[in-house]
């Protein structure tokens, strides 16, 4: 009976270091700050907010207006708001494009390199402790767009390290590497590779980079960071500025050249195994894709963030967007993202209250998709879900897609199938067949959907199965501290010390 007890309370002391080893762990995602050092909350709305002659000097705002990029005073509001709300996340991910929508001519290198730099330097003051992961926008080289993929004839990514602060955030390793083309890995822990991609050499308003086979030889270095990671049985997090794919918002708009979407979209389909979560930003609207194989199976998932900066696109028929900043629960072993919470500053409020520091949370992934993980299977539940022009969910995801800067909008025919098709074909030419209504992997249609239901005697049997285990658990948990064996178990050091550089 003694060496019975002596097992049971092994194994209680076992669970108890297991439910006390770090199963949840946080980070943030920050993006498309577009911070523009010269708006003024006297400027004029119709030029971006910059000092004009508006004759009535009236005050539009000091945390920003929808038709202009970012003040000061919100990229601090955002920053502390993470602070405040989860002040010590894992990490952080910063998906890039800092620099303001201006002519080229009233910016050179330097000042690009300055803006960048004051971001870099707010989220190292207020997260002196955390790593933080960047990656470069299509606003942040200059001139805008044009990403250099000529690493040996450009100063442009050491000017980075060297000018914005980002050789301290990097570490030695990565900043290594981020020198030759502006992408880069690094360990989240043992076991959670993450590859900090320059996408912006993909862009279609990349004049450098067109007709290239590999610009900055990204896809082959890719593809070893794949192959290497599949080899050591590690998970792999991609992030980075630009997505593959169409915008959700403007009929047929892709970002990447078609070569080169195709290209990336096959390394995905290829290492889709050991890719667990992709972060995007650049869009500034909230919404996400899923990418299927052949044989119509989710292999992945991308999440789009939406921006900081509330600035109304000058793409016909898109809006603007609340400030967004988004933290992510996974977990530290497998990698797997369970959820996110999306928070955002109603501009609006922020600009006429007394206390206009207040972030609110928008909406947690967990609750309107009911999801608990955002795999490629859950996530293609919830597009299932959206498929069906009254339903609920997609009504929601609408009002998110713009953080709520637009709600309850009418969503016609076109539109839907619009959000549907950039959701679900991230290839070129599915996407058009899914726009035309033609066959593909996955089609926008309007049946219902039948919801499962558990019948509710299930949920006393369940119940009262889990409340016999908790009586167990405490009775012979008691048994074990009366007989005073001091029980050591081996610290569980598998991933106790992360392996994140500073
Ligand atoms: C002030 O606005 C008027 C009317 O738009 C314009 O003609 C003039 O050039 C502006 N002056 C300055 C100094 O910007
Ligand atoms: C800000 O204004 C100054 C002075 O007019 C100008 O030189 C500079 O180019 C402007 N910067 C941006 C980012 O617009
Ligand atoms: C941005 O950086 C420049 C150069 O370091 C500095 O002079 C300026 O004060 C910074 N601006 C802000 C708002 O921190
Ligand atoms: C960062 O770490 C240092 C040294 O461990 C500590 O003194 C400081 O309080 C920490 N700062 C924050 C904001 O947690
Ligand atoms: C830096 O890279 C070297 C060689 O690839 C590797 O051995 C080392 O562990 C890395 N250091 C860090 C801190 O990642
Ligand atoms: C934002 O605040 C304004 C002003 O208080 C309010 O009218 C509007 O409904 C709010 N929007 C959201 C999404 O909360
Ligand atoms: C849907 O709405 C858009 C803009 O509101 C309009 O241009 C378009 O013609 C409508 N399409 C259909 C099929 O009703
Ligand atoms: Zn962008
Ligand atoms: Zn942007």
């Amino acid at each position: 009976m003694n060496g019975l007890l002596l097992i049971f309370c092994l194994t209680l002391a076992n669970f108890a270091v297991q439910v006390s080893a770090k199963d949840t762990g946080y980070f943030w995602q920050v993006t498309d700050f577009h911070y523009d050092a010269n708006y003024s909350s006297t400027g004029d709305p119709t030029h971006m907010c910059h000092q004009g002659n508006t004759s009535d000097n009236v005050n539009i705002g000091n945390y920003g207006n929808y038709l202009c990029d970012a003040p000061w005073q919100l990229i601090t509001s955002a920053i502390q708001a993470m602070y405040k709300i989860h002040p010590e996340p894992d990490f952080i991910v910063w998906t890039g494009d800092s620099v303001p929508h201006v002519d080229n001519k009233d910016l050179d290198v330097d000042k690009v390199y300055t803006l960048i730099g004051n971001v870099t330097d707010e989220l190292r003051t207020v997260f002196p402790n955390i790593t933080i992961y960047p990656v470069l926008g299509n606003h942040d080289p200059y001139p805008a767009n044009m990403m250099p993929y000529d690493v040996e004839g450009t100063k442009y990514y050491k000017g980075i390290l060297d000018n914005s602060g980002w050789t301290d955030i990097l570490g030695h390793n990565e900043s290594h590497q981020f020198h030759n083309g502006g992408y880069y890995s690094s360990h989240i822990s043992e076991k959670i590779k993450l590859l900090g991609l320059n996408t912006n050499l993909y862009y279609d308003q990349d004049k450098l980079t067109k007709d290239l086979a590999d610009p900055a030889d990204q896809f082959n270095w890719m593809e070893e960071q794949l192959k290497s990671a599949r080899r050591k049985d590690e998970k792999v997090y991609i992030i980075a500025h630009v997505p593959p794919g169409k915008f959700e918002l403007v009929e047929d708009m892709a970002w990447f050249y078609g070569s080169y979407n195709r290209k990336y979209l096959e390394i995905l389909e290829t290492y889709a195994d050991v890719i667990e979560a992709q972060l995007y930003g650049h869009e500034h609207t909230d919404s996400f894709r899923i990418q299927f194989d052949g044989q119509g199976k989710p292999i992945g998932i991308m999440l789009l963030s939406p921006a900081v900066t509330p600035w109304k696109s000058t793409l016909p028929g898109v809006g603007a967007n609340n400030p967004a900043i988004r933290l992510f629960q996974y977990d530290p072993q497998s990698g797997a993202l369970k959820k996110y919470v999306q928070y955002f500053l109603n501009l609006t409020k922020a600009n006429i209250d007394s206390d206009p520091t207040k972030w609110e949370k928008e909406y947690d992934t967990s609750d309107v998709y009911a999801v608990d993980n955002l795999r490629p299977a859950a996530m293609h539940e919830v597009l299932k879900g959206f498929n069906k022009k009254e339903n609920e969910a997609f009504k929601h995801y609408l009002d998110y897609n713009s953080v709520k800067w637009l709600v309850n909008q009418v969503c016609n025919e076109s539109c839907f199938t619009r959000h549907i098709c950039a959701i679900s074909q991230l290839d070129f030419d599915n996407y058009k067949t899914c726009i035309s209504g033609g066959h593909t992997t996955f089609k926008p249609t309007t049946t219902t959907v039948t919801p499962i239901t558990v019948p509710s005697y299930l949920y006393y049997v369940i119940g009262s199965m889990g409340l016999l285990l908790v009586v167990m658990v405490v009775v012979i948990g008691f048994m074990c501290f009366t007989k005073k064996r001091g029980l050591h178990a081996p610290r569980y050091a598998k991933f106790g010390s992360l392996n994140v550089n500073a």
